[in-house]
């Protein structure tokens, strides 16, 4: 049963105008699902991202059904409060209506998603319309598609024209039409996103779209300073935490080297009735009667 202050599709929609600005950030694993809500995530989306920040590819198009599935499953894990949205992967919902319903039911079904995100607008509107229907919040998403990178010439920002801000206008409104329940809008100028906030009244969620939506989203890899590969301008590394990675694996590495790690406090004690180690093996004896498991999280030995 979901828990009680579990964030709902709903609530994010009702916070449009009234906020609190809505803070999503991307999860792919149990434990950082854990970290991102205890630091307060309202949403956490299991991207498509995954297949660059975490499967080291050069664009997201690789990623599958099933992984963002398997992600969802571990982020479900490790989280209680936050909002669970799955990206729709490149050629699960753009091959027709049936398809994209048929991909999102397996999301909700084995994902342990709370609604799913798809990029496109207007042209998307009757699949939204169809997913909307079966009872799936969907998250829309417009300006930069990373699934359609190599048809917009690279990881751009969009929406640069008055034609193409118009556009946005009319494919955010045909995606509240269809039903969706919010919208991300992905590097475009920040007035053209004010513009689009303006023109709906569902939650927009930018990323790169400047200060005016009514949320942000960002990979958690960025915000933790932990993927060096692109550096768009929007990011804004919160930690460095990927230093920290290196420097702690450094001290590990040193400490092995050494033969300062393992020390007692990190050894399992042998029965009594066990013969201590022979000498010239220059083991030390370790205490006995420690449990032989591997023991609560806590300092106990
Ligand atoms: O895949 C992703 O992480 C996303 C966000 C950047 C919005 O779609």
């Amino acid at each position: 049963m979901a828990s009680s202050n579990k964030i709902t599709a709903p609530e994010l929609r009702a916070r449009k105008g009234r906020g609190p600005k809505i803070a999503a950030v991307t999860a792919y694993d149990a434990t950082f699902a854990r970290l991102l809500e205890e630091g307060g995530a309202d949403v956490l989306l299991v991207g498509d991202s995954l297949g660059m920040v975490v499967q080291g590819q050069p664009t997201t198009l690789g990623v599958t059904l099933d992984e963002i599935i398997y992600h969802g499953r571990a982020v479900a894990r490790g989280s209680e409060r936050a909002h669970l949205v799955g990206d729709m992967p490149f050629m699960s919902y753009q091959t027709g209506v049936v398809p994209a319903l048929e991909a999102a039911g397996r999301m909700m079904k084995e994902g342990a998603f709370e609604a799913v995100k798809l990029e496109g607008g207007a042209l998307y509107a009757e699949h939204v319309r169809a997913i909307v229907n079966a009872g799936i919040p969907v998250m829309g998403h417009l300006g930069l598609l990373p699934q359609s990178v190599h048809a917009m010439g690279g990881f751009k920002v969009q929406g640069r024209t008055e034609a193409a801000a118009e556009r946005l206008v009319a494919d955010a409104r045909a995606l509240e039409a269809a039903g969706a329940y919010s919208l991300v809008l992905e590097a475009i100028p920040a007035d053209v996103a004010r513009r689009v906030t303006e023109a709906v009244s569902i939650p927009t969620i930018g990323i790169g779209a400047g200060p005016h939506c009514d949320g942000q989203v960002l990979v958690c890899y960025d915000l933790l300073g932990m993927y060096g590969e692109l550096k768009p301008k929007f990011v804004k590394r919160f930690a460095e935490a990927g230093k920290l990675v290196v420097q702690a694996t450094r001290a590990y590495v040193d400490e092995v080297a050494r033969g300062e790690f393992p020390g007692l406090e990190h050894s399992f004690g042998a029965p009594k009735e066990l013969k201590p180690a022979p000498e010239h093996t220059g083991a030390k004896p370790v205490v006995a009667g420690t449990p032989p498991s591997y023991g609560p999280a806590s300092d106990e030995s």
